[in-house]
């Protein structure tokens, strides 16, 4: 964790991953809540990011969960922080906490799996902070018109993965999913606005 810490010294923002989790073991009650939330991301499916976001960009996962996005580019010589409303109502994404503010303000990139009751909400208020972000949900999230007004303003551009991808649930890898997802971007000024990826599971 050592970009981890290091981003920690100047902001005291940001938590280990261990911490992360020992904080969520402490909610269970919470978790019970946002059960239907509670999908973690396997690091195949953060993978091909890579290939898109420099090295020395500080990225920020405001919804962290079991915290496998900040661990993945952590593990990859990136700076990744993580943040999530189950360690406290004061790392709810959707409000002004300072958490929130100060972990926008000193991100070069918020990238993460957004809850899917709030994707809405999550695009909006990401859009807000006017920094790019890589959202990954499933692929039916380009349906409605209040989402489509958000994508056209914003300039969407996805990564299509070739397989769907697998969750994590309860801390288990599940071996299918019901569902197709995609990575959605946004300030990433890429050459197409579909580009297609392989993922090895
Ligand atoms: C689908 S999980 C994604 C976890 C992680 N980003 C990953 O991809 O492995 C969504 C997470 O959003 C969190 N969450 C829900 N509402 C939130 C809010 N308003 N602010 C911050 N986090 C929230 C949930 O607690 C859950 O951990």
């Amino acid at each position: 964790m050592k970009a981890l810490e290091a981003f920690r010294g100047s902001s005291n923002l940001s938590l280990s991953v261990k911490e992360i989790k020992m904080s969520l073991l402490n909610q269970k009650t919470n978790k019970k809540e946002l059960k239907n939330d509670n999908y973690q991301t396997p690091w195949y499916a953060i993978k091909p990011l890579e290939k898109y976001i420099p090295r020395d960009w500080i990225l920020w996962d405001c919804a962290c969960g079991d915290g496998n996005i900040v661990e993945f580019f952590n593990n990859n010589s990136y700076s990744a922080i993580g943040t999530d409303i189950l360690i406290s109502n004061e790392h709810d994404f959707l409000v002004d906490w300072h958490f929130v503010t100060n972990s926008a303000d000193e991100c070069d990139c918020i990238i993460t799996n957004p809850p899917f009751s709030l994707k809405t909400e999550f695009l909006e208020r990401a859009i807000a902070f006017n920094k790019p972000f890589a959202f990954l949900m499933n692929i039916t999230s380009i349906e409605t018109q209040r989402r489509q007004k958000v994508f056209q303003d914003a300039g969407m551009q996805l990564l299509l993965p070739n397989k769907r991808i697998s969750y994590i649930v309860d801390g288990v890898q599940t071996t299918s999913s019901w569902f197709y997802s995609a990575w959605f971007l946004f300030g990433f000024n890429l050459e197409h606005d579909i580009n297609y990826v392989e993922i090895n599971k």
